[in-house]
């Protein structure tokens, strides 16, 4: 065989070996709209209940770690109950995300109820951050009608790129934020406040990436395959993370704790934090008079009436929490941006043309009811 012969013969073996590699690999996303669920009947469920559990699902929580768990009582009478194993210590020490994102679960179980004509009766149950109940809740059938749109609750979803530049209008801050304005603090891009939190958030990150105990916590919530998102159907994946087209392909089908691990990962890692930072419309800051559970499920209500408005303004919302983790940079934020309430979220805003589909992945309402 001459060597032109061979070198020919070569290649189409290499292209034949990726081409199989290709197809044999994990190509796309796997998305929320993948995720079947069990039908498990032996859970006595009434379809109401199961659309106001599942749509209350939908609410934010911090590495996607849902950490909620609902105890089922008899129909319509729950407790809605704190999941120890969602935890993240590393970054929530004191669990105030978890009760946070309990809150905003609360706000969408409300929310749909209304919808499906029901009202809620909550009984707060919790003394702290680590009880294991959280609230009692009761429905009960009412002939008042909310207008509410399912569609608000079904679309909501946290966005990490394509910010414009533009500030947000001062009409649409005064939207979003209703009757909470108090609560609420926007800082425009063109303020020094803005600055501020920009750096800081880079900062934070930097520390916090290079903090070996959050770095793993955060590798343990990815879900780098589909095999894996599809398993567990919580954490971060290649779609949620917005790693798409190739960059994403990689990822999904050669990529390890190990490697998030890696100098290099936590490098890219903050390079896109730089790259989100360096564009929005401002912060959008929430605060809070105390640090009660009580007071952080109203924060995390709060948190969640705001973003069910936001889709409709082409606003997108991004927590950036990194200051509030890391102890150093959070000791200098009330006196840096002149606040002297608690900041409980740290929110990048901004215009997007396009409004991407949610893509976050939700455990089956089976997987979070427990009978008692
Ligand atoms: C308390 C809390 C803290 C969060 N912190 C961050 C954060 O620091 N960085 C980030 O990219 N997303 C953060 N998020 C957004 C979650 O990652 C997101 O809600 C989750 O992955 C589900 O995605 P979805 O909001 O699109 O449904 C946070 C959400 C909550 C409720």
């Amino acid at each position: 065989m001459n060597r032109r012969k061979f070198l020919s013969l070569a290649g189409a073996s290499v292209v034949v070996v990726a081409g199989t590699t290709y197809l044999l690999s994990d190509r796309q996303h796997f998305v929320r709209d993948d995720i079947k669920g069990n039908n498990n009947n032996k859970l006595p469920l009434k379809p109401d209940e199961k659309e106001i559990l599942y749509l209350a699902s939908l609410a934010p929580s911090g590495h996607n770690t849902q950490p909620w768990i609902v105890k089922y009582l008899e129909p319509y009478h729950w407790i809605i109950s704190n999941d120890k194993t969602k935890w993240l210590p590393a970054v929530d020490p004191t669990q105030r995300e978890t009760i946070l994102s309990i809150g905003a679960f609360i706000q969408n179980l409300e929310y749909a109820a209304a919808i499906l004509g029901y009202s809620c009766e909550f009984s707060l149950l919790a003394l702290n951050n680590q009880d294991e109940d959280i609230i009692e809740a009761k429905l009960k059938k009412t002939t008042n009608k909310v207008s509410f749109d399912t569609k608000a609750i079904k679309l909501r979803r946290t966005v990490r790129s394509g910010y414009m530049k533009e500030p947000l209008k001062k009409e649409h801050v005064a939207f979003l934020t209703g009757h909470d304005k108090d609560y609420f603090h926007f800082f425009s891009n063109n303020s020094k406040e803005y600055c501020w939190l920009n750096e800081q958030t880079i900062e934070a990150n930097r520390q916090q990436t290079f903090r070996d105990a959050a770095q793993s916590e955060l590798a343990d919530w990815m879900r780098l395959s589909s095999k894996e998102a599809k398993k567990y159907c919580d954490g971060l994946t290649t779609a949620s993370m917005e790693i798409n087209g190739m960059p994403g392909w990689v990822v999904r089908n050669f990529y390890s704790k190990k490697d998030v691990m890696g100098k290099k990962f936590r490098e890219q890692g903050l390079d896109k934090v730089k790259e989100q930072v360096g564009s929005s419309g401002g912060w959008l800051l929430i605060t809070s008079k105390d640090n009660s559970a009580s007071t952080l499920i109203e924060t995390g209500k709060r948190l969640q009436r705001m973003l069910l408005k936001t889709r409709e303004k082409s606003i997108a919302i991004h927590p950036m929490t990194q200051i509030l983790e890391e102890a150093e940079y959070r000791n200098e934020l009330n006196q840096s941006i002149g606040i002297s309430n608690t900041v409980q979220f740290i929110l990048r805003a901004g215009y997007v043309k396009n409004y991407p589909d949610p893509v976050s992945l939700r455990r089956p309402v089976e997987r979070f009811v427990k009978i008692q």
